[in-house]
């Protein structure tokens, strides 16, 4: 079975529902299986180191994860149009990764959550293309081939699957065109990537 990694924060659950949607496209395709992992929470002052397993969620991703997958796929919450912190720390921990080569010529792809329509989709997964080309991954968006990409009045993008949650109370679910552009990366990607084994 070739795995492939999917590793998202989220603090409110919006992103982790989208990270399991996108597992399900993974392993729609046949000699796929998804490694689900998650990234902990970053302080400006650390006082106690987060426990090694987290309390709820996926694990943490640790770099063998990122050695082992043959693609990877990354999520994040938007903040202030960019990823979040705890992700970008993770990804700057991927030092020795870059410096073997370990991810080059992989296949990747990114989705995130935002609070509101206009507030930075595309700029957030813009932003976590960037250190994945800095690693030689060869990027995946989604094609308009798609049908929800063009009927979607909430999340979606050619650039990778995103979901709008609403700002105040409690996050909306995502709707059916989102679940759907969610798999639909997943499958892509392993697609892709059993592709590029072959
Ligand atoms: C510090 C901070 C900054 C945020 N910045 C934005 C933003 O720029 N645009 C936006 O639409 N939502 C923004 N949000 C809202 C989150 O992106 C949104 O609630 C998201 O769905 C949270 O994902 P999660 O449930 O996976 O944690 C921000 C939230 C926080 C806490």
């Amino acid at each position: 079975m070739s795995e492939i990694l999917v590793v998202y924060y989220s603090r409110h659950g919006s992103t982790a529902t989208m990270a399991r949607h996108i597992c399900r496209g993974i392993e729609s395709v046949n000699g796929a299986r998804a490694r689900l992992r998650s990234v902990p929470p970053v302080a400006a002052v650390t006082s106690v180191a987060a426990p090694p397993v987290p309390e709820e969620g996926a694990p943490y991703a640790e770099s063998r994860d990122l050695r082992e997958c043959v693609g990877l796929i990354l999520g994040s919450p938007t903040r202030f149009g960019n990823m979040a912190a705890p992700l970008k720390h993770f990804i700057d921990s991927t030092s020795d990764l870059w410096l073997s080569g370990a991810l080059a010529g992989k296949p990747a792809a990114v989705f995130t959550s935002t609070g509101t329509l206009h507030g930075g989709q595309e700029s957030t997964l813009l932003s976590m293309m960037l250190p994945l080309l800095h690693h030689g991954m060869l990027l995946l968006g989604l094609p308009y081939t798609e049908p929800e990409l063009s009927t979607t009045a909430a999340g979606g993008t050619p650039y990778g699957a995103s979901h709008v949650a609403g700002v105040g109370g409690k996050a909306r679910a995502p709707v059916k065109e989102e679940l759907a552009l969610c798999a639909a990366l997943g499958r892509r990607v392993a697609e892709v990537a059993l592709k590029l084994q072959a």
